[in-house]
């Protein structure tokens, strides 16, 4: 594998890790969730050939433009699309491209993203404090940060930051409003907590904290992540990289829950959930960047990957196939034609 072949733009976090977790295989179907700069597309369209195929999907236009030059090669192989993952089941129902054999989550920002292009994510570069992961959206960050009262502020900051300065954070942005750019918004922090804090900037927790906000970012994991496991067909792999805790804390709950039998409450005497298991877990410690990537690719040093198998059995396959139909009953896919090639594709998986 290839490791640094288009490293300049952006370089894939645990690339190997992830083509193993993901089990690729040549002629399999996956799904790249976070298509980003293209770098994990690249290498599972690799492992995938001949006969693989992907679908990638990114929130930002700007993303799916780079990683569509990128891919250029595997072109006949792939299917771009510029959505949000949080309409994953719409998005593979519209395209008609599930089961599949593996999906991968790859959250955070890309390089691409956080190099000082104006979007407002880095605290390292005067942008306008925007932070919209797709110029679709309405709310930036600028929009918080003046509208919100303080105490909503120091919520936001302490809840999505884990922020222990949240409240004094928020009272000096308060007074220092408006506030319309990233350098601004710096300042006004490190006049609360000083310049330098161990080892991370102190702008970080907050900057966090307004870009979950403005992206909606842990309500749209937990939403596709329950998804993803319908899409996935007979051992079929989800494989989510998480960059800070509050990511991780969603991903790990949905896999632990999600790979028990009866999750009552623990006390009760018999089980009346019924709960049956829809994943397996592939490794059941999360797996961590080597000294040696992080010395490489210092971005990499948060990174958790988390990685489960779909476990189906007979009577499932209609169920799912039922749940994708129905979901989509109130909009334009009605489709019996389709219900019935899957509930085919389903019973054979
Ligand atoms: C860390 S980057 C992915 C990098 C990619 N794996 C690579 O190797 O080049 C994360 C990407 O996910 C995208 N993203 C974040 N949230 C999203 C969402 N809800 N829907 C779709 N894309 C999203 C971001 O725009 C960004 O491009």
């Amino acid at each position: 594998m290839n490791l640094n072949k288009s490293a300049s733009a952006h370089i894939p976090v645990l690339l190997e890790e992830t083509i193993r977790a993901l089990a690729v295989q040549p002629g399999g179907r996956y799904i790249d969730c976070t298509l980003g700069g293209g770098g994990h597309a690249t290498a599972i369209l690799e492992h995938s050939s001949p006969g693989g195929q992907l679908l990638g999907i990114d929130t930002d236009p700007e993303a799916i433009k780079a990683a569509k030059a990128r891919l250029e090669t595997y072109s006949s192989s792939i299917l771009l699309v510029t959505e949000n993952f949080v309409n994953l089941q719409a998005i593979c129902i519209k395209y008609d491209f599930f089961p599949v054999h593996g999906i991968l989550f790859d959250l955070g920002l890309s390089s691409l993203q956080l190099n000082g292009n104006g979007r407002g994510f880095s605290f390292q570069h005067d942008a306008p404090l925007d932070m919209r992961l797709s110029p679709s959206q309405k709310v930036t960050a600028a929009d918080i940060v003046n509208t919100y009262s303080e105490s909503e502020l120091a919520h936001l900051i302490k809840t999505y930051g884990e922020e222990g300065y949240s409240h004094r954070i928020a009272r000096h942005i308060a007074q220092e409003r408006p506030i319309e750019t990233t350098l601004h918004l710096v300042r006004t922090i490190e006049r609360v907590i000083g310049s330098r804090r161990g080892r991370i900037h102190p702008a970080t927790k907050t900057f966090q904290a307004l870009r979950i906000a403005v992206n909606h970012e842990l309500e749209n994991l937990e939403a596709a992540l329950k998804q993803a496991i319908n899409l996935l067909g007979f051992e079929g792999r989800l494989v989510v990289i998480s960059y800070h805790s509050l990511e991780d804390r969603i991903v790990k709950q949905l896999m632990q829950r999600e790979s028990k039998g009866c999750i009552c409450p623990p006390g009760t005497p018999t089980c009346v959930c019924q709960h049956t298991p829809s994943l397996r877990l592939i490794n059941k410690k999360v797996i961590t960047p080597s000294p040696s990537e992080i010395q490489l690719n210092p971005r990499s040093r948060s990174a958790k990957l988390r990685a489960a198998e779909r476990i189906i059995n007979q009577d499932e396959h209609y169920k799912v196939a039922e749940n994708l139909y129905f979901f989509n009953e109130t909009g334009n896919w009605k489709k019996p034609a389709l219900l019935k090639k899957l509930k085919i594709i389903f019973s054979m998986a």
